[in-house]
């Protein structure tokens, strides 16, 4: 089933049947002041952080409710309903709605019994406070008296578990109060006021635009003994003008529009953490309400699509378009901006960025902004121990200089994180190689950033460290120790254990270092040595003819032999070994051979397989899954990204594209109810073939996925691939692909790009012509970049 579509030029995804089978979300503001709102109006808001500073309540895992609701009611025949289809609920063949959801805002557009409303929500850029501008329209030839009520429920308290749970306190602690224009919401009024009164914790509901005809702050009052469909003021018509004292806040305002026949009203409803001054000021913002809306919402779309503009391609795969173009790219800069802080998943307990996952999540903007990619990545570099090693977790308050590390009790107790990761700080190499090669600013190794702890270094010099921290964490047979994870976090090997997903990234960070070294020959030697080294240690006890194991226990046993009953054969060791160079063209052929023929599914690659069932070991902690979930022989999607960039890397455009296909969330958008989850963004795994749903996703919008799947179809499939000198444009893609064409800017000059495959070949193209001169395919340099250059790739 279909719910909806993209619409490429508007850059939104469309929702025309809101029945869909899971509150499909967008994200709206930043962290400061963040708003997550679904197709049904659903969602929470919170200022700087989900768990601790929630102003909206919304109950995890009951569907969507409660959310950002504004009823309509028609007055003269007491019928309502609400601007988005739920939570009134009324039939779809009366009720006709659009949800628009867009980049930074959404939008729904519905139209019930002649009247036709349009309900935009957003955060404007750089604000701490919501807007819902509602307006109606008169479709009939007859005119209507038309009340609009919106409604707000507030938490009692900014920490969310307080609000639901520790009833016996948080009810008793606030009161709202009535003020012309808006409801305030008092918390612990009498709590450490500061000079003028206020305490900083108040929220405003308010209304600009018409004047309130009633009002409630009492949930109770607003509700009665019903639910959201058919709350007890907007059956009455009006609120009863009461406020909370003890027991549960609220924002309920009502206005009121006459509209002529054809005639048109608008009022917008403001929501923040504010106190009575700062409410007021932003009330008076809006006394112009139309006007301001626009210009906000103008600016808004302004900057976002800025932000994808800096690479547009047209294919043959309008989905493919979709995803590269605006979906995976606006879900990369969710991902980078949000880390894993707020979801419909994560409620925002986690009080810091996860090392590996943020300087991943680096990577996919890369492409659209990388001095903003910078700015990040310079912050994960402070985040680095002076050993090398990255810290677990990096505190939203992270005091360069002066943290504590795994290494003391008072970091352990606060962050929960006992020990390093082998993998965390192995991610800064492919990081700082791709914002060097995007840019082209070699200059940023010699920048000096300080370490978490103590010291201060060049990046190069915070790099030769990590290199440094893996050699000095070797297990037996040589290779990167496990310590406490590699990259899947199930997967505890300790210090005698050892993974070959982390020797080859280190392969890959040794030579990545060769490049970044050119001038310190004695350094460039003994990368070299260790390099061949590492090798000779994979390709001797690691490689199996058609697979690389997945790594030794700690015991010394093997994980993922073939001889293996469970767990024989793993995903991520076959795609790093091509992405790392470490694999001959041979090994490569083999092992990704292998892949596709023992993990592919129709909805990607299973992880690993089979699944732990009785075959396990203590370490191996993904047995506590079902079956084809999660880390446990599930399609996790992160290694799609790699496993679509090695293929590629190899020029196997089809399968490459086949990788692509089989786990895009837009893939999906006619069978809409196999995966459940958002067709428009990526989620953190799809149940395997053991599953009795396989093809379902979970865990939307906050995902690894977003930047690898990125990086796998801008490097891989488009060919994108800058290196520090210029760019290599070398594309692997479908043979039945006749061609395509790209926009992109690179280092502000910019290339318009159309591929020739009238030849039907899958990868390795045959020639490059740029600016008419033809040239052998490799790396363009940058000196024979002009400021506009067309470039044709004929495969
Ligand atoms: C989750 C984690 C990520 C980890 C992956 C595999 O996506 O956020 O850090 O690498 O699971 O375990």
């Amino acid at each position: 089933m279909q719910y909806g579509y993209f619409d490429e030029k508007a850059r939104e995804y469309v929702i025309t049947n809101p029945d869909t089978p899971a509150p499909w979300a967008n994200y709206l503001g930043s962290p400061d002041y963040g708003a997550i709102i679904t197709v049904n109006a659903g969602g929470y808001s919170f200022v700087k952080s989900g768990a601790a500073g929630r102003i909206l309540r919304y109950t995890f895992n009951q569907f969507d409710e409660p959310g950002r609701y504004i009823y309509l009611r028609d007055e003269e025949t007491g019928d309502f309903w609400s601007a988005s289809w739920k939570p009134v609920k009324k039939p779809l063949d009366q009720y006709r709605t659009e949800c628009h959801h867009g980049t930074s805002y959404t939008e729904f557009v519905s139209e019930y019994n002649g009247i036709r409303s349009k309900a935009l929500y957003y955060v404007p850029m750089g604000a701490t406070h919501e807007v819902w501008r509602i307006t109606l329209e008169n479709l009939t030839d007859k005119p209507r008296k038309i009340s609009v009520f919106g409604y707000a429920e507030l938490t009692t308290e900014s920490f969310y578990t307080q609000d639901l749970v520790n009833m016996q306190y948080t009810q008793f602690i606030t009161r709202t109060e009535f003020h012309d224009d808006f409801i305030l919401e008092q918390i612990n009024e009498f709590n450490y006021p500061r000079p003028d009164g206020t305490t900083g914790r108040e929220r405003f509901f308010g209304v600009a635009g018409a004047p309130v005809v009633s009002y409630t702050g009492r949930r109770e009052q607003f509700l009665g003994r019903n639910r959201f469909d058919a709350p007890q003021a907007v059956l009455d018509g009006k609120c009863d003008n009461s406020v909370n004292y003890n027991g549960n806040p609220c924002g309920a305002l009502q206005v009121s529009f006459d509209l002529k026949a054809g005639g048109k009203g608008t009022a917008a409803f403001l929501l923040g953490q504010k106190d009575v001054f700062e409410a007021r000021k932003i009330m008076d913002r809006y006394v112009k309400t139309e006007e301001t809306v626009n210009s906000e919402l103008a600016e808004l779309i302004r900057y976002w699509h800025g932000e994808l503009e800096n690479l547009k391609i047209s294919t043959p795969d309008p989905a493919f378009n979709a995803m590269v173009n605006t979906w995976n790219a606006f879900q990369c800069f969710t991902t980078f901006v949000w880390s894993r802080a707020a979801s419909l998943i994560y409620c925002g307990e986690r009080n810091g960025y996860g090392y590996r996952d943020t300087v991943q999540d680096i990577q996919g903007i890369m492409h659209l902004d990388p001095e903003l990619a910078r700015k990040q990545l310079t912050f994960m570099l402070s985040a680095q121990v002076h050993h090398g090693a990255g810290l677990p977790l990096v505190k939203y308050s992270h005091n360069a200089g002066h943290e504590d590390t795994p290494e003391q009790e008072s970091y352990v107790k606060e962050t929960g994180h006992p020990s390093y990761r082998a993998d965390d700080a192995l991610w800064l190499f492919p990081t700082v190689y791709k914002y060097v090669a995007e840019t082209g600013n070699t200059a940023y190794l010699d920048e000096e950033i300080p370490f978490a702890d103590k010291d201060v270094g060049t990046v190069r010099e915070h790099l030769k460290r990590a290199i440094n921290f893996s050699m000095t964490h070797l297990g037996p047979h040589g290779m990167p120790a496990g310590l406490h994870a590699d990259w899947n976090d199930c997967l505890v090997l300790g210090d005698q254990g050892e993974s070959t997903f982390v020797a080859f990234q280190l392969y890959y960070a040794l030579e990545i270092m060769k490049e970044f070294c050119e001038n310190e020959p004695e350094y460039v030697r003994y990368l070299d040595e260790t390099a061949k080294n590492l090798l000779k240690i994979l390709n001797e006890k690691c490689f199996e003819g058609d697979r690389f194991i997945r790594g030794f226990r700690d015991t010394g046993d093997i994980i993922g032999s073939k001889k293996d009953k469970e767990a024989a054969m793993w995903l991520n060791p076959q795609s790093w070994a091509v992405i790392s160079r470490a694999a001959t063209p041979e090994q490569a052929e083999a092992i990704l051979k292998t892949a596709n023929a023992q993990l592919n599914t129709p909805y990607g690659l299973e992880l690993m397989q089979p699944s732990y069932r009785y075959e396990y070991f203590e370490g191996a902690r993904m047995r506590l899954f079902n079956p084809g979930t999660k880390e446990n022989g599930g399609i996790f999607c992160q290694p799609q990204g790699w496993a679509i960039l090695a293929e590629a890397l190899c020029g196997h455009g089809n399968r490459a594209f086949d990788y692509f296909r089989e786990s895009s969330p837009a893939s999906f958008n006619d069978d809409a109810d196999r995966r459940v989850i958002e067709p428009y963004v990526h989620g953190q795994f799809i149940e395997g073939h053991e599953s009795p749903f396989a093809g379902r996703s979970h865990v939307h919008w906050l995902t690894g996925t977003a930047s690898t799947v990125m990086v796998g179809c801008v490097e891989g499939i488009l060919g994108l691939r800058p290196t520090p000198k210029g760019i290599e444009i070398s594309p692997a893609i479908p043979e039945d692909w006749d061609g395509f064409t790209m926009e992109k800017v690179f280092r502000g000059k910019k290339l318009h790009i159309t591929v020739d495959n009238l030849a039907h070949k899958e990868g390795k193209p045959e020639k490059v012509i740029v600016n008419g001169r033809e040239r052998v395919p490799g790396v363009i340099p940058e000196s024979e970049l002009k400021d506009d250059n067309v470039i044709t790739v004929v495969m």
